[in-house]
């Protein structure tokens, strides 16, 4: 799955940090077709960590501030994700192939439920309201 153009909200921070973790996603799926994808496996795994926490907070600010109607669901499925990252890191302490492919299940099941819907409507709520603001 590419990240296309059409997934774009205008919302310039959250379109590059989506891209983000689709181009991460998209090079790990490579590497473990080649089976090259045990260090890769590694920094997915931290990275992940550090992007939920950075991420997510600044979606939930921009849902506080422009009034987002669906912002309770949303920030749940922000929090079901955090806690199924920790778990699976606290399940698999190192690599393995099954871990690997369990990563990259996780990682395509969001991409296509949240950032691919939920996050495109939270976007577009955000750049229209950045529009009628700054509108004379
Ligand atoms: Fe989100
Ligand atoms: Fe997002």
């Amino acid at each position: 799955m590419a990240f296309d153009e059409k997934y774009e909200t205008g919302v310039v921070w959250q379109d590059f940090q989506h891209k983000q973790l689709i181009d991460l996603f998209q090079k790990i799926k490579e590497a473990r077709a080649n089976k090259k994808d045990e260090s890769l496996f590694r920094y997915t795994v931290a990275f992940l960590a550090m992007y939920v926490n950075h991420h997510f907070s600044l979606e939930e600010e921009y849902m506080e501030k422009y009034q987002y109607p669906g912002k309770d669901t949303h920030h749940k499925e922000h929090q079901a994700f955090v806690k199924e990252i920790k778990a699976f890191r606290d399940e698999n302490k190192g690599y393995s192939q099954r871990a690997s492919d369990d990563l990259l299940t996780r990682m395509e099941d969001w991409i296509l439920t949240h950032i691919l819907e939920d996050d495109q409507r939270l976007g577009r709520h955000i750049h229209s309201f950045e529009k009628n603001r700054s509108a004379p």
